[in-house]
């Protein structure tokens, strides 16, 4: 995405959203998006045209599926599309490759103490293979020394065979400094994984620039897409070391070709889409892309980070509360979590809340707040205001 893209004026983009006309502010894109209309439309014409024509248009619709994977490349800055796959969601992805790999009795994964089940499970699931999975504390160390990195850094060793981490964590937003991780891995011949689906859609990720070997992330939270569709990136080299686990008709450059004679495994990251494609998912990702690409990653991760700094701001004057998430902001992501002190408090305000609309979740230990690109600053400020009332004593005399 071009940097000339970096002052979009998103106003007009503001009526693609109807969730805006909502009572309340909507925080709560890192559980789940709101589709914006264009996506609402390409899916009300998808169903049409299979109500009224069938396949008829197949070849189109192909054309369509080409097109998503050259926008998840430009996305994600993927030096080839052949290096872009389609797979269900994050967690099937992270499964293809943990499984994939021809682990080594006393191989090592190194992952973040603090990760969604997803990136911890597929790597657990190795252990009868002798990989041991080394789950890294990063709490408390987001501003001092050692960083998250340097403590992710120190745990690899020797046996190191990959290091997978969210860019972004689920529960307190801590963004990492993906680059950094990336470079050290290469330097020192470690795989590196990177589930993105907290960060993809929200703010830039460059597969080059980081150095990354595979990247998940599913359409359903920052990208404003559907669930079960999900973006599987991997660089040549990395997914030459994955064995083959399903196979099908489609994973071929001319997948209508059935008469080849030449079956052998593509080496393009299309062997990762066995069958028929989630085509519905895909009319709908095609124009949440093409709507996300249009605006520019960098002025959605402005206006994102904005948001997120007038939360924190706003959360860190309420003496009831503690903030989660970090307010430095190399630091900060779409995700602000705050907490009471009091699991039982933060499930009540978190009730209170959602009864005046303000959408958030109950994640990582406190209150998790996702702001999107396409709110704006009055609607922090709707939310801070919500939050201070549901705070405050109630008056005696109104009880
Ligand atoms: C960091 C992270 N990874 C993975 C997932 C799960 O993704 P999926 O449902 O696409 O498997 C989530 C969902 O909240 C998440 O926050």
């Amino acid at each position: 995405m071009s940097a000339s893209n970096s002052t979009t004026d998103i106003n007009p983009y503001r009526a693609d959203f109807p969730i805006l006309q909502r009572p309340g502010v909507y925080l709560n894109h890192a559980a789940m998006g709101p589709w914006a209309r264009p996506t609402a439309l390409a899916v009300q014409q998808f169903a049409q045209e299979n109500l009224e024509q069938g396949a008829a248009h197949y070849v189109r619709w192909m054309q369509i599926e080409n097109q998503v994977h050259h926008q998840l490349a430009q996305l994600l800055n993927a030096e080839h599309v052949d290096d872009i796959a389609l797979c269900k969601n994050t967690s099937e992805g992270l499964s293809l490759i943990a499984n994939g790999i021809e682990w080594n009795a006393g191989d090592e994964v190194v992952i973040p103490d603090i990760e969604f089940p997803s990136n911890r499970l597929p790597w657990l699931a190795q252990a009868p293979h002798g990989v041991s999975v080394h789950e890294v504390s990063l709490s408390g160390n987001e501003t001092s020394e050692p960083s998250p990195e340097q403590a992710l850094m120190a745990a690899c060793n020797n046996n190191t065979r990959l290091m997978s981490v969210s860019a972004v964590q689920y529960g307190n937003g801590l963004r990492l400094d993906i680059a950094t991780l990336g470079a050290f891995c290469r330097a020192n011949n470690i795989l590196f994984c990177v589930d993105a689906i907290q960060q993809l859609g929200a703010l830039p990720l460059d597969v080059q620039s980081s150095a990354c070997d595979f990247v998940v992330a599913d359409a359903h939270k920052w990208l404003l897409g559907p669930e079960g569709i999900a973006v599987f990136y991997s660089t040549a080299k990395a997914r030459a070391q994955l064995r083959d686990q399903q196979q099908g008709w489609r994973m071929y450059e001319q997948p209508f070709n059935f008469d080849r004679s030449d079956w052998s495994t593509p080496k393009s990251a299309r062997r990762f889409e066995p069958g028929s494609p989630n085509m519905v998912g895909i009319f709908a990702l095609q124009a949440s892309l093409k709507l996300l690409l249009d605006i520019g990653v960098e002025t959605i991760a402005q206006r994102i980070l904005s948001h997120s700094q007038k939360l924190s701001q706003g959360i860190a004057q309420m003496s009831q509360l503690s903030l989660l998430s970090a307010t430095e902001i190399e630091r900060s992501s779409g995700i602000v979590s705050f907490t009471t002190g009091h699991a039982e408090s933060d499930a009540e305000l978190q009730k209170a809340l959602k009864t005046q609309g303000i959408l958030g979740a109950h994640r990582g230990g406190g209150i998790r707040w996702s702001p999107h690109f396409y709110q704006s600053s009055l609607d922090m400020e709707k939310a801070l205001l919500e939050l201070a009332r549901c705070l405050a004593p109630s008056d005696p005399g109104t009880q």
